[in-house]
């Protein structure tokens, strides 16, 4: 079994029509999307999707999915993958460097579910290191910065094309790895207030609930 796909599809069920939905970037969001695209076909529903990369924006295009803007709507539902989640259903996000659009999207809807396979499930933040979004005179001395603080940074370099990866807002990405986060509510704030800093990866106080796909199934996560 497909355990992303599992998480992908049963997140595309819980979507009503009329609904605007945020859609997340990633492998797993990939088969959130290709389901709720059917479904809008074959249950003709009225659905109007907020991509959170041009990934998103792609395959949501592709598939016939109407699409607007937070300008325009106020979201109702976001769906989004996540490279670790920990009992508290805080995350780090930004394997695919789509983390900054990702926050402002799911920030901003009603209701955020997450989706994931059981390989993503932690008890304590930090194996995978924190996305850190950069302008790009700012890369050195934020990296500096974040080596002071505890994180040992890498620019995140690009595959098939030369030097840095370029985010779809045109910054570079900045890999910092802190190993244990132990307090992941202040980290997060500590690196979006190192000048330079677009965004970073931690996402904390924000998930509503997550879909876990495993080998026994599905298992749903609720907030307290
Ligand atoms: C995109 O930048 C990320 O935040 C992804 O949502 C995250 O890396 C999860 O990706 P997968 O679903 O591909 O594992």
């Amino acid at each position: 079994m497909n355990l992303k796909k599992l998480a992908g599809y049963e997140a595309a069920k819980l979507i009503a029509d009329g609904d605007v939905v945020g859609l997340g970037t990633g492998s797993t969001t990939h088969y959130f999307i290709e389901k709720l695209a059917q479904r809008i076909k074959e249950e003709e529903m009225e659905m109007l999707g907020v991509p959170t990369s041009y990934q998103s924006s792609f395959l949501a295009r592709d598939l016939g999915i109407d699409l607007t803007t937070l300008d325009e709507h106020q979201i109702d539902i976001a769906v989004d993958g996540a490279d670790e989640v920990d009992p508290q259903m805080n995350l780090i996000k930004g394997g695919g460097a789509a983390h900054t659009m990702e926050k402002i999207v799911d920030s901003a809807a009603e209701k955020f579910i997450v989706i994931v396979d059981d390989s993503k499930l932690v008890n304590e933040l930090g194996k995978f290191p924190v996305p850190v979004e950069v302008i790009p005179p700012a890369f050195r001395v934020v990296g500096e910065r974040l080596d002071e603080i505890g994180g040992t940074a890498n620019i995140r370099m690009a595959e098939k094309k030369d030097g840095p990866v370029i985010t779809d807002n045109g910054n570079f990405v900045l890999d910092a790895e802190f190993n244990n986060i132990k307090k992941p509510e202040e980290l997060e704030i500590t690196l979006n207030s190192i000048p330079g800093v677009v965004e970073n990866g931690i996402f904390t106080r924000i998930v509503d609930q997550v879909l876990v796909g495993t080998s026994e199934g599905l298992k749903i996560i609720n907030k307290d």
